[in-house]
């Protein structure tokens, strides 16, 4: 049985400008928003035709060039600069067309969430540039852009004086990723000592090192202790609760002001900090030292913030076939007390053949609150999305995942990548201290129906 869970990442969509920012070797890692030039504007990259038809070349700036920029960033594999760019064929498709079924959210979304989506009107432009057979801008002269660019910059750690301890999350070596693969989890741990007074964790900052190879980045807290050195590891450990995630574009990273996750006082609490690493072009010598720095209080915040879980285990993807899985829970009336709970992030978890993860709340009576509808699911793409609701006594919560098995073996349950999962991990407080109960208990007392989709 997986036991994970999430928490504080409080995703927003953004603009602004990319900080790239790679410290030099044997630095103290200390990221944090930094001020190199922004890939803004009008500043174009050497050697590049500055021949986008105008539409296209302000959706690429706004939307797209925090990552795929000069440089690359965050592992996006290709530049989106100019026409060129765009013709080029990796395999049969010419990027154009590729580009153009993720904007549209076809198999997979670009931008990736938080991000903010393009809008119709901007896929329409696009639809028809590509249709036009991807012209050039010939003499055009383009105006200022209507959008600001994308921000990737990390979120601002809090106020001066904010935390009465804050414990920087960081490997005890640089990761030097391998050449061979594209994609790699690599994880380190970090014991938090004991301490006489209980705490709550109230901020988790991100410090960014190489933003190059970074995609993205979660914290755990664990059951043992883990070596401080970095090395592979799976996408997620069955003692493991998610604390923290961060993706580019994330922005909040503070807890609701009435709440914090508490720190039991003397205690060591095990963490874990995960790196999702991209190295597409597969290039040597890349090296990482990102982590995390808490912000701990001991002036305790009213109400804890704890976890819980939603999701199924019962299902069976037949080869070549789409399933839909709907699992139902009501909070049982032994809970009652402890309601209603407010529910300010949710994580949902699915593996490579999910299509789509949604969560509906649905009251006794009125409309049901969608929390979070991740549609097309993207497996690389696995972040917590802020909400803010409250769960009531009668309430329903509702979680339906869907998948394509496009292997040609059934799949079932199972904590390996090959294997599939349905999981919503959500944050709440105040935390349900009740004898028997578990964050587990809405995932074990759920009722589920799987139907076959056309
Ligand atoms: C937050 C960073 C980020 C932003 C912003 C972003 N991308 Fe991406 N993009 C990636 C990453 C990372 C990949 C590699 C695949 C993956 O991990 O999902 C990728 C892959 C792609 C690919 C596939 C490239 C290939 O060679 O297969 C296309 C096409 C693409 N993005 C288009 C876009 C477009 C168009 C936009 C803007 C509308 C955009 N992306 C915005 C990070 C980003």
């Amino acid at each position: 049985m997986v036991r994970i869970a999430i928490a504080a990442a409080s995703c927003l969509a953004f603009f602004a400008c990319i900080a790239p920012s790679s410290d030099p070797a044997g630095e103290d890692p200390k990221p944090g928003p930094t001020s190199n030039p922004p890939h803004s504007g009008h500043e174009h990259t050497s050697g590049k035709a500055d021949d986008l038809p105008c539409a296209i070349d302000a959706l690429m700036k706004a939307k797209c060039q925090g990552c795929h920029g000069d440089p690359l960033l965050y592992g996006a594999p290709v530049p989106l600069f100019d026409v060129a760019d765009f013709e080029h064929k990796d395999g049969k498709e010419a990027l154009a067309d590729v580009a153009l079924r993720y904007l549209k959210g076809e198999g997979r979304v670009m931008p990736p969430a938080p991000n903010t989506r393009a809008t119709d009107e901007e896929i329409a432009a696009f639809e028809e540039w590509v249709a036009l057979g991807l012209p050039g801008r010939g003499d055009a002269t383009c105006g200022e852009h209507p959008h600001p660019p994308d921000k990737m910059d990390p979120p601002e750690p809090p106020p001066p004086g904010t935390c009465s301890d804050s414990p920087k999350l960081a490997p005890a070596s640089k990761y030097t990723l391998g050449t061979s693969v594209t994609d790699t989890y690599v994880c380190y741990g970090v014991d938090l000592p004991k301490s006489a007074k209980r705490r709550q964790v109230i901020a988790m900052t991100p410090t960014l090192d190489n933003t190059q190879v970074l995609h993205h980045m979660i914290v755990f807290t664990a059951s043992k202790s883990r070596s401080g050195t970095p090395s592979p590891c799976a996408q997620m450990e069955s003692d493991w609760k998610m604390l923290y995630g961060w993706a580019p574009g994330s922005t909040g990273s503070q807890m609701p002001k009435e709440a914090g996750f508490p720190i039991e006082a003397n205690a060591v609490t095990h963490l874990v900090v995960q790196l999702h690493y991209s190295n597409p072009s597969h290039a040597s010598g890349k090296q990482d030292g990102s982590g995390v720095e808490l912000c701990l209080t001991e002036t305790l915040r009213d109400e804890d913030a704890d976890f819980m879980v939603f999701g199924g285990t019962s299902f069976t993807l037949q080869p070549g076939k789409k399933l839909r899985m709907v699992c139902d829970v009501k909070a049982p009336q032994q809970l009652a007390p402890y309601l209603p709970v407010n529910v300010f992030a949710t994580f949902p978890h699915m593996h490579k053949l999910g299509t789509r993860s949604k969560l509906e709340l649905i009251p006794k009576s009125g409309a049901p609150t969608t929390l979070v509808d991740v549609n097309p699911w993207d497996f690389n793409h696995q972040i917590s999305y802020p909400t803010d609701v409250q769960m009531k006594a009668g309430d329903t919560v509702r979680i339906t995942c869907e998948w394509h098995n496009t292997t040609p073996d059934p799949v079932y349950y199972g904590e390996e990548t090959a294997e599939e999962m349905c999981f919503n991990f959500i944050t709440y407080y105040p935390k349900i201290t009740v004898a028997q109960w578990s964050y587990l208990a809405p995932l074990q007392l759920s009722t589920c129906t799987n139907t076959d989709l056309p």
